[in-house]
C-alpha cells in the first residue's frame, strides 16, 4: 500500500534509493528500510522515518539496491516488521506492497516445514514461501518467485535483490502499482514516478501477473506463468506534484476515486462470496463475548461517529442486537454505564484521536471488551483495544474523510452480516443476497464516480449558496450528516443533516427558494415517507436536489436536480448515497477556491481533548 524504490546502474543505490523513499512520504508510512548488494544481502530498516534510516546506511558504494517505505496491514509497525524480508538463509531481500491474502495458510505450512519467522508480516510469509520453493525446485531462482507468487493470493508489488545476483533486479505485480524506469544504462523500479522523474522520462507500467527481471544491460518482461510479454515504453508527462496525487489535483479527490479499491481491499480475505458468509479473523478472540452480548455500544467522533450511526442501523436491523452510539467526547465524561458484559466499538481512521482513546480506556477500566475498527496499523487505538478490524483503506491523507468512511462502513456491515449469520436472525436467502450485493458495491461505486463530471456542473448551481440542508431517512439518515460535515469542512458553507421526518419540528422555518435541500430518497422501505417530505420542502419554495435510483420517477418528478446512484440492498446504500455527497462539497469547495486538502481551523487526527 505504500511505496517501493529500486535501483540498478552506475550510481550509489543507497542514495537513490532513499531520495526515492523521501519522495514517496506523502504516500503516509510508519517504518523504512533499504537493502543493497555488496558481497552479501546488507539491511537496514527502522520504525519510523525515512530520515531515521538515512542514518543507519552508512557504506553507499553498492549500485544494486531497493528501498520501501511500510504502511502497516499485517503486524505492529516495529523495526523486525519494516521490510525488506529475508527468508531463514538470508540470501536475498524482498519488499513487497499489498497483502498476501493467504498468508495464514502458507505460514502454517511453512512452520511444519521448519521455517522460522522474525515477525508477523505477511511479506515475511512470502518470503519465506519463495525460499522453500527454490530450495525444492532447485532450479532458478526466477522461476522459483514465478511458482511462489502463483501460490498467493492477494495484491503485491514486490521488487527483490539476490546476493548470488549482484547484477540482477527482479520485481512483479498483483493488484499494487509497480512501474520500470528506463534510463541510460541504469533501471528503476518504483511504485510510482515520483521517485525515478528526476533520472528518467522513460517508463514501463507492469501489469497484473507480470514479473520483470532487470540487469545492468536491459531488462525483459514474463508473466509469473512465464510467458514472455513486449511492453510499450511510456513518457512521462506528469509534475512531481501531479504524480503524488496520482494525477487528481488534491489527495481528497484521489481518495474519492480510490473507494472502489479501498473497498475491494476491505472485503478481500473476508467475505466469502462462495461460501456465503464473513470471516473476520480479528474478532475470534472476543467472538464469545460478541455473541451473548446484550448491546453493543459504539464511540468515536466526527466522521467515524456517522458511521457508527450506520453500523447501528445495521447491527440492529440485521444482527437484532441492541446499540447505543455515542460521540467518544460525551461517553468519556458521562460515567457510562457500561460493564463486563458489554461490547464497546471504537471507530478511528487514524487510531489517535484523543476522545476515542479516552473512551475506549474509560470503558476497558469498566471491564467491558473493546473492539477497534481502525484504519492505522499498530496505532495506539488499535494497540490498546482487545480485537478489531482493519479498515484496510490505505492512508488517508485529505483532511475530509471521504474513502475512511465507506470503509469503516464496510467493516460494520461485514461485522452486522457476521453477526447475523451466527445468530441467524437472517434468512438465509437473504444474507446470502446480501454478501452478493456488497461484494458488488465496489463496481457500483465506480459507476458513480465515472459520472463526477455531472456532479461538476450541479455544484457550480449551488457554489454561493449560504446554507445546505441534508435529509435522510433510516441508513441514509447518517449520510445526511456526513454530507453536511464534508460541505462545511471543505466549502465553509454552513449546512445541516436531519433525518428527513424532523425538518416539520424546526428547520423548516428556514426553508424558502434560497435553501437548498439534499435529500437522500433511493427507492428503499422509505422512499414514499421521503417522497412527503420532499412535497413540504417544494410547497415552501425549497430547491429539492435528489440522490436516488434510476426509475424512481416518484423523487425524479418532483426534484430540481437529480444524481442517480445505482440500486442495492436497502442496508447497503450508504455506501452509494455518500459518494455524489463528497464528490458535490468537493467540487463547491473548489469553486470557491477552498483548500480542500486542508482545511482552515482543521487537523487530520485531533490529539487533544
Ligand atoms: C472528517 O472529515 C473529519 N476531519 C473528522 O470529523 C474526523 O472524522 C474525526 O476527527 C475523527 O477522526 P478519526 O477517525 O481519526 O478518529
Ligand atoms: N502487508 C505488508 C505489511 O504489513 C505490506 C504493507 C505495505 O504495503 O506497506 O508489512
Amino acid at each position: 500500500m505504500c511505496g517501493i524504490v529500486g535501483y540498478i546502474g552506475h550510481r550509489s543505490a543507497a542514495d537513490v534509493v532513499l531520495k526515492g523513499l523521501k519522495r514517496l512520504e506523502y504516500r503516509g508510512y510508519d517504518s523504512a528500510g533499504l537493502a543493497h548488494i555488496d558481497g552479501g544481502v546488507v539491511i537496514a530498516k527502522t520504525k519510523g522515518k525515512v530520515a531515521a534510516l538515512d542514518k543507519l546506511v552508512t557504506d553507499r558504494t553498492a549500485t544494486l539496491g531497493l528501498g520501501h517505505t511500510r504502511w502497516a496491514t499485517h503486524g505492529e509497525p516495529n523495526d523486525v516488521n519494516a521490510h525488506p524480508h529475508t527468508g531463514g538463509d538470508r540470501a536475498f531481500a524482498l519488499v513487497h506492497n499489498g497483502i498476501i491474502e493467504n498468508y495464514d495458510v502458507l505460514k502454517r505450512q511453512l512452520l511444519a516445514q521448519g521455517h522460522v519467522f522474525d515477525g508477523e508480516t505477511d511479506t515475511e510469509v512470502l518470503a519465506h514461501l519463495i525460499e522453500e520453493v527454490h530450495r525444492v525446485s532447485g532450479g532458478e531462482f526466477e522461476n522459483a518467485v514465478r511458482m511462489a507468487l502463483q501460490q498467493v493470493t492477494g495484491t503485491f508489488g514486490i521488487a527483490i535483490v539476490h546476493r548470488d545476483f549482484p547484477d540482477t533486479l527482479f520485481a512483479a505485480r498483483r493488484g499494487s502499482p509497480l512501474l520500470v524506469g528506463v534510463g541510460e544504462h541504469e533501471f528503476f523500479v518504483a511504485s510510482d514516478a515520483s521517485p525515478i522523474i528526476e533520472y528518467t522520462q522513460h517508463v514501463v507500467y507492469l501489469d497484473d501477473d507480470e514479473m520483470v527481471v532487470i540487469t545492468r544491460n536491459g531488462y525483459e518482461v514474463k508473466t509469473i506463468r512465464n510467458v514472455p510479454i513486449t511492453k510499450a515504453v511510456h513518457q512521462l508527462a506528469l509534475s512531481l506534484e501531479q504524480i503524488e496525487k496520482g494525477g487528481y489535483p488534491h489527495f481528497m479527490l484521489k481518495e474519492i476515486h480510490e473507494q472502489p479499491r479501498a473497498i475491494a481491499d476491505c472485503l478481500r480475505g473476508r467475505l466469502l462470496v462462495d461460501e456465503h458468509r464473513i470471516q473476520l479473523g480479528g474478532l475470534e478472540p472476543v467472538m464469545d463475548k460478541l455473541l451473548v452480548a446484550k448491546r453493543i455500544c459504539i464511540a468515536a467522533c466526527g466522521t467515524s461517529w456517522h458511521s457508527g450511526l450506520v453500523g447501528e442501523y445495521l447491527i440492529e436491523g440485521l444482527a437484532r442486537i441492541p446499540v447505543e452510539v455515542a460521540y467518544a467526547s460525551e461517553f468519556r465524561y458521562n460515567d457510562p454505564l457500561i460493564g463486563p458484559e458489554d461490547v464497546l466499538i471504537v471507530i478511528s481512521q487514524s487510531g489517535e484521536t484523543a476522545d476515542t482513546l479516552a473512551a475506549l480506556r474509560e470503558a476497558k477500566a469498566k471491564g467491558a471488551t473493546v473492539i477497534g475498527v481502525v484504519n492505522v496499523v499498530g496505532s495506539t487505538i488499535a494497540r490498546e483495544t482487545d480485537a478489531g478490524v482493519y479498515i484496510h483503506a490505505g492512508p488517508e491523507i485529505g483532511v475530509a474523510s471521504t474513502k475512511a468512511f465507506t470503509a469503516q462502513v464496510t467493516v460494520l456491515t461485514m461485522i452486522a452480516l457476521m453477526l447475523a449469520e451466527r445468530k441467524k436472525t437472517l434468512p438465509a436467502a437473504r444474507l446470502k443476497q446480501l454478501i452478493r450485493d456488497l461484494h458488488d458495491i465496489p463496481a457500483k461505486i465506480a459507476d458513480i464516480l465515472a459520472r463526477d463530471a455531472e456532479i461538476a456542473e450541479l455544484a457550480k448551481v449551488f457554489t454561493y449558496a449560504p446554507n445546505f440542508l441534508y435529509l435522510g431517512r433510516s441508513y441514509n439518515f447518517p449520510v445526511a450528516l456526513e454530507g453536511a460535515l464534508k460541505l462545511k469542512e471543505i466549502s465553509y458553507i454552513h449546512a445541516e443533516g436531519y433525518p428527513a421526518a424532523e425538518m416539520k419540528h424546526g428547520p423548516i422555518a428556514l426553508i424558502d427558494q434560497h435553501m437548498p435541500v439534499v435529500v437522500l430518497a433511493t427507492s428503499d422501505h422509505v422512499n414514499d415517507k421521503m417522497v412527503s417530505n420532499i412535497e413540504e420542502v417544494r410547497a415552501r419554495k425549497g430547491r429539492i436536489i435528489a440522490v436516488t435510483t434510476p426509475g424512481n420517477d416518484a423523487v425524479l418528478n418532483l426534484a430540481e436536480f437529480a444524481v442517480t446512484v445505482p440500486e442495492t440492498d436497502d442496508a447497503l446504500s450508504p455506501l452509494l448515497t455518500v459518494i455524489p455527497l463528497q464528490l458535490l462539497s468537493y467540487h463547491i469547495a473548489i469553486n470557491r477556491k477552498c483548500d480542500v486538502d486542508q482545511p482552515r481551523n482543521l487537523a487530520k487526527s485531533v490529539t487533544v481533548e
